[in-house]
């Protein structure tokens, strides 16, 4: 897998997010609240009706807030708990030791 930076974990606040366009492609980058080391790069719609996630905000149960109509999404595998069929769809990722948040192709 090829990996190329997008931002760094410096750019965004513990338990919060930041929307990045790569090629053209608008996405959303969240940083753990408790694993401040942890990052998760995520499609920025919403999969409900399509609010940018960047305003979002992870909650204590280690799911992220959509800003707008507040459905939640685990950080681990995007679905929404209320309903499994619901995905937020996400990207590999991993964070350097340098803090650089690398998204995988
Ligand atoms: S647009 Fe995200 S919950 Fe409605």
């Amino acid at each position: 897998m090829n990996w190329v930076t997008i931002c760094y974990l410096n750019d965004i606040q513990p338990g919060f997010a930041i929307h990045v366009e790569h090629n053209g492609r608008p996405l959303t980058v969240v940083r753990d609240r408790v694993d401040e080391g942890k990052a998760y790069i995520y499609n920025d719609a919403c999969p409900h009706a399509g609010a940018s996630m960047a305003g979002g905000e992870a909650n204590s149960d280690h799911c992220f807030v959509c800003p707008l109509h507040k459905w939640e999404f685990d950080l681990d595998t995007g679905r929404c708990p209320d309903n499994d069929d619901i995905v937020w769809p996400s990207h590999p990722t991993r964070v350097t030791e340098a803090g650089e948040i690398q998204l995988g192709k």
